[in-house]
């Protein structure tokens, strides 16, 4: 069966990542988290001391720097020139600025180049913001995932509350609809629907729900 492309897209813990990442075991494909690309140059940048809103210094950053993914019997790591930054990117300093650096051209240019790379041979299932729209405008299956805010913001303060992580519920809520508003409002490639993706609201679903869901989808094009 000739592999197919799966793009995952929608607002900030609507449930991409752990979707994706199941349905890609279950399909034996590759998944590629674009967010974790744009994490790690936040990173760096923050380290580097760049100003995030100067897009040349960013990159600058960015062409010095190999992001890549290393899959482990734990999960996904993800690495800066072979450095582990699987967890420092997940930081709170990481997550309120990683907007300032997807907001600016050159540095989506090269980000939709290298993941246009990684699922060149399909047999991806990737997640992010612009997947349906800019990088794999010609996938398969494409998905635009929904849940309310509050569910979302419950979502992320239950997981830090397990990781024992210190969690505020009302401040997680802005935090993330601030988010969702600069990417949704930003000039390049905007948080939006794929004319022809498939919308699933989850607020009420469970991740097995959401994952058959999409299986469904997905099989059926396997199968034409
Ligand atoms: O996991 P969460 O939804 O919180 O965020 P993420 O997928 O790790 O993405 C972090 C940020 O990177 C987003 O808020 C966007 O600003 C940016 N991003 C993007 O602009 N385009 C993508 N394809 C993926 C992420
Ligand atoms: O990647 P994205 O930011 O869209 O979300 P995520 O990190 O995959 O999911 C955020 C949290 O919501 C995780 O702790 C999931 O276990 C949980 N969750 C979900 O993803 N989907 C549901 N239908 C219910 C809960």
């Amino acid at each position: 069966m000739k592999p197919i492309s799966i793009a995952i897209d929608g607002p900030a813990a609507a449930g991409k990542s752990t979707v994706a990442k199941i349905i890609a075991a279950k399909l034996s494909y590759v998944y590629i988290d674009t967010g974790a690309m744009y994490r790690a140059l936040t990173f760096a940048g923050q380290r580097t001391g760049v100003d995030l809103n100067n897009e040349n210094e960013l990159v600058e950053i960015l062409q010095s720097i190999n992001i890549s993914f290393e899959n482990t019997a734990f999960g996904q790591n993800v690495l800066i020139n072979g450095e582990d930054v699987t967890e420092i990117i997940r930081t709170p300093e990481v997550t309120n600025e990683v907007s300032i650096v997807a907001k600016h051209r050159l540095v989506r240019e090269e980000m939709v180049r290298r993941q246009q790379e990684l699922g060149s041979k399909g047999g991806v299932v990737m997640d992010g913001r612009d997947i349906g729209t800019h990088v794999l405008p010609n996938a398969e299956v494409k998905i635009f995932l929904l849940a309310s805010v509050e569910e979302r913001a419950q979502r992320r303060h239950a997981e830090n509350l397990s990781k024992n992580f210190p969690s505020d519920l009302v401040q997680l809520q802005r935090e993330i609809a601030k988010r969702d508003q600069l990417d949704s409002e930003r000039a390049v490639s905007p948080l939006r629907k794929a004319a022809d993706a498939i919308e699933l609201d989850t607020t009420s679903l469970s991740i097995d729900e959401v994952v058959d869901k999409i299986m469904d989808i997905a099989v059926k094009k396997l199968a034409k």
